[in-house]
C-alpha cells in the first residue's frame, strides 16, 4: 500500500474520486447485505423519488492519521444517531447504526491510500447519504432506497485556511420553524444555496440565517453552527429548535468545560448582542473551527477585537485541543476515537 501523490498541503474542499465506495439497497422492507464497489455512478429511474420531492439525507465526518500513524474516526456513532434521526424526520428506514459504523469502517479501510498523512492539514472526509431510489409520482414516501458511503481527501473548508472570514446577516431563510432545520437533509442545502451565491456576489464568504419567525436570534450558516465568546472568555453558542444539532459543538462544549475550564452556555442569542462577543467562529465538520472576523449587517459592520488576521485566543485553545484529541495528542474522552488501523 502506497499513499496517493497528492499535493495534501493544497488540495482544498473538493471531491477526489477515491477507489471504493460502499453501497446498500433497502427492498421489500428490509436493507440487503451491503458491499464495496469500485462503480462512482448511481443509474435511477427517471422517476426515482429523490428527483421529484428530494427524499435525501446525509452524513460528513473525517478520518484522521494520528501523531502514532493509526487511521481514527471522530464519534461516528453519533452520525450514525444522527442520520437515523434524519431518516425517521423524511418518512425513511434508518440505517441501523452497527451497520453504520462498520460501513464506514470498510471504506476508509478501502481507500486507506487516500486517508492524508499527519501533520498535511488534510483528512479525509466521509459523506454517508440515502435516497429514495424507487419510482414515485403522488407526493408520498418511496418504497425503495438506497445507502451509500463515499469518501474523498480534503483540506480547509474556507478559502485561506485559518484567516478570519466576514459572513453577512441573510434576507433569506434556511429552515421553517418546525420544519427541518434540525436534521441533516438535502433539502435544506437547496435552500441555502441561492442565499450562498447572493453573499458570494456581494463579497460575503458565508451568510448568517435568523429565525425564520422573528428574524431576532442567531440560528446558523449554510453549513456549521456559530460560536460565541464573551469578554469574560466564556464560550456561547445559539440555541435554537431549527439549527443542526453540530457533534463539532457538542464536543467543544466538552472540551471547554472538561478540559479548559472554560464556561459554556448554549442559550438564544440575539443579532443586537452580537457586538458585545470578544471573539466569534463557525464549527463543524468540514469548517472544524473558523474564526469569523466581522459580521455585515444591512452595511452595518460588527467587528469583533479578535480582527482579521488570526483566531482569538479562546477559540484557538479549543481548536488545538479538539484537533489535539482527533489527532491523537491529547488524550480522547471514552469512546470518542474509534480506532480504523
Ligand atoms: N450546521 C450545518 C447546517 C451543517 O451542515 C453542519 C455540518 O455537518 C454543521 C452545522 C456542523 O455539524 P457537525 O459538527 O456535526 O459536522
Ligand atoms: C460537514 O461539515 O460535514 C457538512 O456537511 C457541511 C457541508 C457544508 C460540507
Amino acid at each position: 500500500m502506497e499513499k496517493k501523490n497528492l499535493d495534501w498541503e493544497n488540495i482544498g474542499f473538493a471531491y477526489h474520486q477515491t477507489d471504493k465506495r460502499y453501497v446498500s439497497n433497502f427492498k421489500n422492507g428490509q436493507w440487503d447485505e451491503g458491499t464495496l464497489t469500485s462503480d462512482p455512478n448511481v443509474v435511477l429511474n427517471e422517476c426515482a423519488g429523490i428527483f421529484h420531492y428530494c427524499q435525501e439525507c446525509f452524513e460528513g465526518l473525517k478520518a484522521y492519521t494520528t501523531e502514532d500513524g493509526s487511521i481514527v474516526t471522530f464519534r461516528p456513532d453519533q452520525n450514525a444517531e444522527r442520520m437515523m434521526n434524519s431518516a425517521k424526520g423524511l418518512e425513511m428506514p434508518p440505517f441501523p447504526k452497527e451497520r453504520f459504523l462498520d460501513a464506514v469502517d470498510q471504506v476508509v479501510r478501502a481507500n486507506e491510500d487516500w486517508v492524508p498523512p499527519y501533520g498535511s492539514g488534510a483528512t479525509l472526509y466521509i459523506r454517508p447519504y440515502m435516497f429514495a431510489s424507487s419510482p414515485v409520482i403522488g407526493v408520498k414516501p418511496a418504497e425503495e432506497y438506497q445507502f451509500r458511503i463515499l469518501c474523498t481527501p480534503v483540506g480547509p473548508y474556507f478559502k485561506g485556511g485559518a484567516k478570519p472570514i466576514t459572513i453577512c446577516v441573510s434576507d433569506f431563510d434556511r429552515a421553517a420553524p418546525h420544519g427541518t432545520g434540525c436534521i441533516k437533509a438535502g433539502l435544506n442545502y437547496a435552500m441555502s444555496l441561492h442565499a450562498g451565491m447572493a453573499a458570494h456576489r456581494n463579497g460575503f464568504d458565508e451568510n448568517m440565517f435568523l429565525d425564520p419567525a422573528e428574524r431576532k436570534y442567531v440560528e446558523e450558516t449554510g453549513g456549521a453552527n456559530f460560536l460565541f465568546v464573551t469578554k469574560d472568555g466564556e464560550l456561547v453558542t445559539p440555541k435554537s429548535d431549527s439549527i443542526l444539532p453540530s457533534i463539532t459543538r457538542r464536543s467543544l462544549i466538552y472540551v471547554a468545560e472538561h478540559y479548559l475550564g472554560i464556561k459554556a452556555t448554549e442559550r438564544p442569542v440575539e443579532l443586537a448582542e452580537i457586538g458585545e462577543f470578544a471573539e466569534c467562529g463557525v464549527c463543524g465538520t468540514a469548517a472544524v473551527v473558523s474564526p469569523v472576523g466581522k459580521v455585515v449587517d444591512h452595511g452595518k459592520e460588527i467587528c469583533f477585537p479578535s480582527g482579521m488576521e488570526k483566531m482569538g485566543p479562546v477559540l484557538q485553545k479549543l481548536y488545538d485541543t479538539l484537533t489535539g484529541i482527533q489527532m491523537g495528542r491529547i488524550e480522547a474522552p471514552e469512546g470518542w476515537i474509534r480506532k480504523i488501523k
